[in-house]
């Protein structure tokens, strides 16, 4: 297994090119299945579990073609589906494979898909996923580990209260709604800028969505979907990641093409703690404070709030702030697996049940420690930057999920790193 050995100290400056969101990436692949015509997504990062999601839908019967000389522009044509599974060994591997269910039922009336199991961070159901699609009139038997959905008249549009503003449910209640017969409402979605992204493709492709981002999202179904073409959203969760790295590091870089209204809480909470952002004519500028960083709390909270995703990267920002942190998280169960790894590194945690106590330190200290899921991980490359010595991380597969040329982007940034097979 890969390792990554980082020598911190060096604070980061320069320009990073941030890259196509894979929040956003996942769902839009997923979405080409609803149309038998080509459908081309152009700035899809380069990141495991966007080659996960092609393996899955060229065995559902999807066509892919990368575009020459351009790496991030795939154009897909599913003109047949030839089968409507998605397997346990692809879906366990990678929960968001459960995108496939809606677009499959839409458009074949019926799908079987694994339950994905539980991840590092939580149990993570798919229980409202499921209620939506019932209430469209799907008939859902869970069976031998398999969701089997069937539809045999189509779906029909519905009003669907979400429980709690599920990401994914809305993301597969939204493109089920798209082929429905008549007209779907999701009340309480969830408002991140991905599910605006995936509705302007859909869109694009002649679906008939408003309100997308907000609380109440209405879908006028239609018979079918063309063709379409779409450029991915950045990743707004990379550009906090370099952002914070930068500000660890006493360093300022430039996020290209980040957008600062996608940071949402997180850019109040960043300022707060010491970190200027700065928006220009083609991304932001993240910088820390001369006066350094400075403890703050945070809780996190569906979009607009601050993002669960950044929740560890920040609590390894607020090791070397002057200062206490209490950091609460209220999306997932268990992720705060990145406190022990910390730990090794001299940072002062301590965990109450959903919440964590910070205290910061003058210094980091390089130590041996463990990946554990894609933004633990994160949280302990930006430990490194600013510890004394070299840290080693093992297990880093985990980053290369949903972080496209970490390494090329953090070395060009000036940080001292090296990958050993
Ligand atoms: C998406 O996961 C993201 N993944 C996650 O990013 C992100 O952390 C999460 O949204 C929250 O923002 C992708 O977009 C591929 P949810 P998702 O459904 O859709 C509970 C990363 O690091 N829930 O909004 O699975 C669930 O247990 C990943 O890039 C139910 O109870 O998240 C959780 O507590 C990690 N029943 C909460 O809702 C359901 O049917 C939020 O989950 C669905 C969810």
């Amino acid at each position: 297994m890969d390792r990554i050995i980082i020598t911190g100290g060096a604070p980061l400056s320069g320009t990073v090119t941030v890259s196509g969101a894979k929040n956003a990436a996942l769902p839009l692949l997923a979405a080409t299945l609803l149309s038998t015509e080509p459908v081309e997504l152009a700035n899809i990062p380069d990141v495991a579990d966007v080659g996960s999601m092609l393996r899955l839908l060229q065995r559902l019967g999807t066509a892919t073609t990368h575009l020459p000389g351009e790496p991030g522009r795939v154009v897909l044509h599913t003109p047949t589906v030839l089968d409507t599974t998605a397997p346990y060994d692809l879906v366990r591997k990678m929960r968001a494979s459960v995108l496939v269910l809606g677009p499959l039922l839409a458009r074949c009336g019926k799908a079987r898909v694994s339950m994905p199991g539980g991840c590092a961070i939580g149990t993570r159901p798919i229980d409202l996923h499921l209620a939506g699609l019932e209430r469209m009139g799907a008939v859902i038997t869970l069976d031998g580990g398999y969701v089997d959905a069937k539809a045999p008249n189509g779906l029909a549009g519905a009003e669907i209260r979400l429980a709690q503003p599920s990401v994914g449910a809305t993301e597969n209640l939204l493109m089920a709604a798209s082929l429905a017969r008549g007209e779907t409402t999701l009340v309480d979605a969830a408002r991140e800028p991905e599910i605006i992204d995936l509705a302007a493709l859909l869109n694009t492709m002649g679906a008939c969505i408003e309100g997308a981002g907000e609380n109440v999202i209405r879908v006028q179904g239609v018979p079918a979907l063309h063709a379409g073409r779409h450029t991915i959203i950045a990743d707004r969760i990379e550009a906090g990641t370099y952002a914070m790295a930068a500000a660890i590091t006493g360093g300022s870089v430039h996020l290209r093409n980040a957008r600062l209204e996608h940071f949402g809480a997180a850019a109040e909470k960043l300022a707060e703690s010491g970190v200027t952002l700065e928006a220009t004519v083609d991304g932001v500028t993240a910088a820390a404070d001369r006066a350094g960083l400075r403890g703050c709390d945070v809780m996190t909270r569906p979009f607009p709030g601050f993002p669960t995703d950044l929740q560890a990267q920040f609590m390894a920002l607020m090791c070397r702030a002057d200062g206490a942190s209490m950091i609460t998280e209220t999306i997932f169960e268990n992720r705060f697996m990145h406190v022990p790894e910390l730990a090794r590194m001299g940072a002062r945690i301590t965990v109450h049940g959903g919440s964590a106590l910070v205290r910061g330190v003058a210094e980091l200290r390089g130590a041996p420690v463990m990946a554990t899921d894609l933004r633990a991980s994160v949280s302990l490359v930006l430990a490194a930057l600013a510890a004394r010595g070299a840290t080693e991380i093992n297990r880093v597969y985990h980053l290369d999920r949903g972080y496209e040329h970490l390494e090329q982007k953090l070395g060009s940034l000036g940080a001292k790193l090296e990958r050993v097979a």
